[in-house]
């Protein structure tokens, strides 16, 4: 169990670092972590540097958190996340959810890089999260409950801020940018799905298949902060189609390749939202 004293800990070291505290946050997947290049005034700090947070591990996840502008809007960037397979447990994974809470955030948005589960979904393809299944994943409540960050049995059926989702559909539709709008699954990873899993979670309900996102996505709902999640399709999930097999080398070069795109539609939704 992490104690509330460590978040907010971090929380205050953050407080004295960090410009006018923004609405909106914005968590950055793998492979997609070019928008911070786009912010005026930045302020960087790495993870390590920040009493009470845990470290990333990840090559493509850099462990840096970034304050400061996209037009006039401040706005927080976390590049770099923690996953269930480095083997931190889904309240580690979640833990700057409740530090951003602290500070005042009000809002996140969640992005990943996910592979098509449903057939017509296309790699390069963006995919609004309308809802998540994470069966059998533990709670990142597990454990005594912190009334501080909300109540022990909670609502999840606005999880996806459908407000956030209608602002997100228009920036697309004014850039001109498909958006694709679905379920995601969680899988715990490191390896990928067997064709027979991914089948299954076809059967199931899912659109795109994840390792990531879920714990935090609860998180925020727990402490009443909107939600807003996007993945990036950066490959179709083994087995959709015949013969076809998933590398980490493939999901890389998608996010990048759809990088610019990515930056475009993100920094429409932050000044949106
Ligand atoms: N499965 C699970 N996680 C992923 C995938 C996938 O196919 N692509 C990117 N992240």
């Amino acid at each position: 169990m992490i104690p509330f004293e460590q978040y907010q800990q971090s929380a205050d070291f953050l407080k004295k670092r960090l410009g006018e505290i923004p609405q909106t946050a914005v968590v950055l997947g793998s492979g997609l972590g070019s928008l911070t290049d786009e912010l005026e005034a930045a302020v960087k700090i790495p993870y390590d540097d920040i009493p009470g947070f845990p470290r990333s591990t990840v090559e493509s996840h850099a462990g840096l958190l970034f304050w400061g502008r996209i037009g006039r809007q401040p706005v927080i960037l976390l590049s770099g996340r923690f996953h269930v397979y480095e083997g931190y447990s889904p309240q580690t994974v979640s833990f700057y959810v409740r530090v951003l809470h602290l500070l005042g955030v009000k809002k996140i948005i969640l992005t990943n890089a996910a592979g098509g589960v449903n057939r017509s979904y296309e790699v390069g393809d963006f995919m609004l999260i309308a809802d998540h299944i994470k069966f059998f994943a533990e709670s990142p409540m597990r454990g005594r409950n912190i009334s501080r960050f909300g109540e022990r049995f909670f609502d999840l059926t606005r999880l996806y801020s459908p407000e956030m989702r209608q602002t997100a559909k228009i920036c697309a539709q004014k850039l001109s940018i498909p958006l694709q709008e679905g379920v995601y699954f969680y899988m715990p990873g490191p390896e990928f799905e067997t064709p027979a899993e991914i089948r299954a979670i076809r059967a199931l309900g899912g659109d795109a298949v994840g390792m990531s996102t879920v714990f935090e996505a609860v998180t925020a709902a727990q402490c009443g902060m909107e939600v807003l999640g996007i993945s990036c399709i950066t490959n179709m999930a083994a087995g959709v189609i015949q013969d076809s097999t998933v590398s980490d080398a493939e999901v890389t070069a998608t996010a990048l390749k759809v990088s610019a795109s990515f930056g475009a539609l993100m920094k429409a939704v932050i000044a949106a939202v």
